[in-house]
């Protein structure tokens, strides 16, 4: 239970890390590795990596780039676990040894990239719980879910007009997934997966209301793919409805290499950052998600059916069909915020606040939209709804021990300037450059409650700059610096861990993995636990306390570079003038970290794999 647990994965907290240092730091008595890098093969017929020879064909069969969300489903004797990770995006300026040498090689590249991206199921092994993880090269649950990965939309958008396509007439079937971000394990065993960015990827007219409330535009995409491939493409009539058929939370089964993953339309479209699910105390599954985006919103969905303890098969219907809300904030005492490290005048950032319904019973709540029109224009619905516009929701997380709900806004920049919303007591200070955490408490804790209670946990910053930070009242000069908060997880004493995206630009640290205190005393203690190398961010994480292991991915490490000028060497760090080690490269690449005590075990190699 929590209390045995409480003494596990004791730490002395490390000192941030200079934005300018390209290295990986853990705590005093730990020790880290990677697991598994961008390019590492995944099955027997696919090739090692080949940093200057890549293909379309090679990168179909290895590790994608930019991993973000990250689980390890442990079998019960802990010496076969199964890691399942997002591809979320490519850099392309550094994952070749120099730039396209002619239209024929960027046609290629963009090929590649179509394999690159989308997710990742990998079989582990290791001598016995506790001890550093390999990955299984052949392992038969591994697989790559890529740009031609067939999903099958469920919900009240399957079959409508609006995902309809010259391809796909039927409008049931989607071809690949795109800008995965974060996501969430439910408690049936299945892996959710957000589509954030989508929009970046498709030219549209660029003209309808709803392609500019989700920044779709008339531009050629970074990607390029409408250059080889007309779904891209969304200016005719062909490939109109195509973007429609991206911005779901999609579910995979990791344990069946041969199912078909899924994207559930009734969870709404819109930049979701990922999705966590908590059973309410009536067996209904319900899913927090949020839309990161400056000015968007916090949504939550409410299962029609209820949760079958053992009964998988049940539980994969469960996101299909359900009730949709938007988060509605009030605050509770006037703002105040002065720069002398006051807070409200009640002594605290919170108030109340009411799920608005954008769906109920599968009947639209919105005047003058239908059901299936406020799930593929989520956003458009709920500016009608009139949501509370938040600092980036990133992830949304319910801890499992208490039913509270935990929101990451990252940042929001634009707050308060001119045209802009003002700052509110939900998100109190203009142009937020280090984000902050809501905590959100269920009326009578029910997790359906269409009412709450809410809190800030924490403003964040380096408060030895910063005088508009805020622990809950925890000592802010005893606490490590902490900026641009983004995916959550918790441990099993019920301590919330953080991982940040964007620290380096505002408080000149690099991105790290942090523990904060939730309860009592510790409430607002905020401990370092690792650093990225150079213009990483920290994604994942995982906490498996109950051995004293910590993940991470680490994401677009050197991002910041460019071809042949490399920031960072993460994590072959072949030094300079030697020549690499078989299946290392002299160049960063994106992976998945093991952080465990010191001695556990073998240190196992090079993340190569095991045959
Ligand atoms: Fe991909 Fe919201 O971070
Ligand atoms: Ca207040
Ligand atoms: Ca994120
Ligand atoms: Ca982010």
């Amino acid at each position: 239970g929590p209390k045995a647990a409480a003494g596990r994965l004791a730490f002395a907290p490390i000192a941030p890390v200079d934005a300018a240092v390209d290295a990986f730091n853990v705590p005093a008595g730990y020790d880290w590795s990677p697991i598994i890098r961008w390019g590492d093969p995944l099955f027997d017929h696919a090739p090692d990596f080949d940093f200057a020879n890549q293909t379309q064909a090679s990168q179909a069969g290895q590790f994608g780039y930019n991993n973000d969300y990250t689980d390890i489903l442990r079998q019960p004797n802990g010496k076969k676990g199964l890691l399942v990770c997002n591809h979320e995006y490519v850099n392309p300026q550094i994952m070749f040894p120099a730039a396209p040498a002619n239209e024929w090689q960027a046609q290629s590249r963009r090929n590649i990239f179509r394999n690159a991206v989308g997710m990742s199921v990998v079989e582990l092994e290791r001598e016995h719980k506790g001890t550093p993880w390999e990955y299984i090269r052949g392992g038969k649950l591994n697989r790559r879910i890529t740009m031609d990965t067939l999903f099958e939309l469920t919900g009240p958008l399957a079959g409508s007009d609006l995902v309809k396509t010259l391809r796909d007439p039927e409008g049931r079937q989607v071809q690949g997934t795109l800008g995965n971000c974060s996501g969430g394990t439910t408690p049936w065993g299945t892996i959710l997966s957000g589509e954030e960015n989508f929009n970046g990827f498709f030219r549209t007219n660029g003209t309808s209301a709803e392609d500019r409330r989700y920044g779709l535009a008339n531009a050629a995409t970074g990607m390029g793919w409408e250059q080889e491939d007309p779904r891209f493409d969304a200016r005719g009539t062909d490939f109109r409805n195509e973007p429609n058929r991206f911005g779901y939370i999609v579910e995979i089964d990791p344990e069946n290499p041969y199912s078909v993953p899924r994207k559930h339309t009734s969870m709404g479209r819109f930049k979701h950052e990922g999705a966590n699910v908590i059973i309410a105390k009536n067996g209904k599954a319900v899913a927090y998600s949020g839309d990161d985006e400056r000015f968007d919103y916090l949504y939550k969905f409410v299962s029609k059916n209820k949760y079958k303890p053992n009964n998988k098969a049940h539980n994969m219907t469960l996101l299909t069909e359900g009730d949709l809300y938007v988060a509605q904030f009030t605050g509770n005492s006037a703002v105040e915020i002065d720069g002398s490290g006051t807070v409200p005048a009640d002594g605290a950032f919170d108030g109340t606040g009411t799920w608005l319904p954008l769906v109920v019973n599968g009947k639209s709540a919105i005047a003058g939209m239908g059901v299936q029109e406020v799930l593929a224009y989520t956003r458009l619905a709920a500016d009608k709804a009139g949501a509370t516009k938040m600092d980036r929701c990133e992830d949304v997380e319910p801890s499992l021990a208490t039913g509270k709900v935990y929101v990451a806004c990252t940042n929001n920049t634009k707050r308060g300037l001119p045209g802009q919303a003002p700052a509110d007591e939900t998100n109190p200070r203009a142009e937020n450059r280090d984000g902050h955490i809501v905590e959100i408490t269920e009326t009578r804790g029910d997790s359906t409650a269409t009412t709450f209670n809410w809190t800030l946990l924490m403003l964040c910053g380096d408060p030895a700059k910063n005088s508009e930070t805020y622990f809950s009242g925890f000592p802010a000069d005893k606490v490590s610096p902490i900026s641009c908060p983004d995916n959550l997880a918790f441990d099993t004493a019920g301590n919330l861990w953080i991982s940040t995206d964007g620290a380096p630009s505002v408080i000149g640290y690099n991105d790290g993995l942090f523990k904060v205190g939730l309860e009592g005393a510790n409430r607002g203690n905020v401990q370092q636990f690792a650093s990225m190398p150079r213009d990483a961010e920290t994604c994942g994480p995982v906490i498996h306390d109950d051995e004293s292991m910590v993940y991470v991915a680490v994401q677009h490490p050197g991002e910041d570079g460019s071809y042949g000028k490399h920031t960072s060497y993460f994590p072959d760090y072949v030094a300079e003038g030697t020549t690499p080690a078989p299946g290392q490269v002299r160049a960063p690449r994106p992976s998945v970290v093991q952080i465990f005590p010191a001695g556990a075990g073998t240190k196992p190699g090079k993340g190569n794999g095991r045959k």
